[in-house]
């Protein structure tokens, strides 16, 4: 929480997009993911669908194939991938990651229970930190699942460094399946992020709450209203809360702090999250820059959104 305190200090106001997932938070991006707004969930479950064959026979070459998937989650959108998978390879090893325990206990029974073959070794950890703790059988190959556009929450410099951590724990010949937003008209964008039942609103919100609750803010949540900007310069979408009033706001002392107020004029914002959106080339580009080599592309009839497969081809 010492970051959200910095964050609050600074100038513009940020705060971590990882705050969002208290188990609040957690429910109400789940409720996001079926929004009509939201295409990222579906249009990415319906690439998988219709191309997991043409994936499996690019990733399974001379070698067999493992999954590691990033940010697992319950898994539902994996298992057709991996059903495919099981059924050419007879057995497949899954390690699925994720900071929720309780998701990865569900992931487990529910790939455990519908793919015949599958071995399940789920690991709870933050992967953007710690090590992927896989067990990779002989002679076979890693594929590493990164799905949901959750690169495009990270910054340029910070996607690098992650992808550059992450080509530093596969091997040669290792792929990576990554799944990307695609820039598309405004409207479209800014209404994924700004839901008429306002669930997108309720999520950006809820990070005050938590943070009443865990570090004693007292910050009024009617006090400020969820914003969401399209920025083409940055090519991302922004979601800010606005302070509709000018305002203190108070955090408690605590062991590296004093008492602190923090004051908000009328209108300013806390910048909560970026989303980046990508072209084909700046997908290619963020790739290369970490050393996977672009293998392919697959996108829906609409282009709102990508999958790309690329590989390590030298180390
Ligand atoms: C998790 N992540 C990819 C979501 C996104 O689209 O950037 C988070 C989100 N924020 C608001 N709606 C969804």
């Amino acid at each position: 929480m010492a970051e959200a305190i910095k964050g609050l200090l600074g100038q513009p106001k940020t705060l971590a997009p990882w705050l969002f997932y208290d188990a609040e938070g957690s429910l109400l991006f789940e409720q996001i993911t079926a929004l009509p707004e939201y295409y990222l969930s579906r249009t990415e479950r319906k690439i998988l669908t219709d191309y997991a064959p043409k994936i499996v026979s690019l990733a399974f070459g001379r070698h067999r194939v493992m999954v590691v998937e990033l940010g697992a989650g319950t898994a539902v959108k994996t298992g057709i991938f991996l059903s495919e998978l099981a059924r050419r390879q007879g057995t497949v090893s899954y390690h699925p990651i994720d900071v929720s325990a309780t998701a990865l206990r569900a992931a487990r029974l529910n790939i455990e229970a519908s793919i015949p073959g599958i071995t399940v070794s789920p690991q709870i950890t933050d992967y953007t930190v710690e090590a992927l703790n896989y067990a990779r059988p002989p002679d076979t190959r890693v594929l590493l699942m990164y799905l949901g556009s959750s690169i495009g929450n990270f910054s340029p410099p910070d996607a690098l460094d992650l992808l550059l951590k992450l080509r530093g724990e596969l091997l040669l010949g290792d792929l990576i399946l990554i799944g990307a937003d695609r820039v598309k008209d405004k409207a479209t964008l800014v209404s994924a992020y700004d839901d008429t039942a306002g669930v997108t609103a309720a999520f950006n919100l809820n990070v005050l709450r938590r943070l009443n609750r865990e570090i004693g803010t007292d910050f009024r949540l009617s006090n400020f209203k969820h914003l969401t900007v399209w920025n083409p310069t940055e090519s991302r979408i922004e979601m800010h809360l606005e302070s509709k009033i000018s305002q203190q706001v108070r955090i408690p002392a605590s062991p590296e702090n004093p008492q602190l107020e923090i004051q908000f004029v009328r209108g300013e914002t806390i910048h909560t999250e970026n989303s980046y959106k990508f072209s084909s080339a700046m997908m290619g580009s963020w790739l290369l820059q970490a050393g996977f080599t672009p293998i392919k592309e697959w996108s829906d009839a609409d282009y709102l959104y990508s999958l790309t497969l690329a590989e390590i081809v030298s180390k």
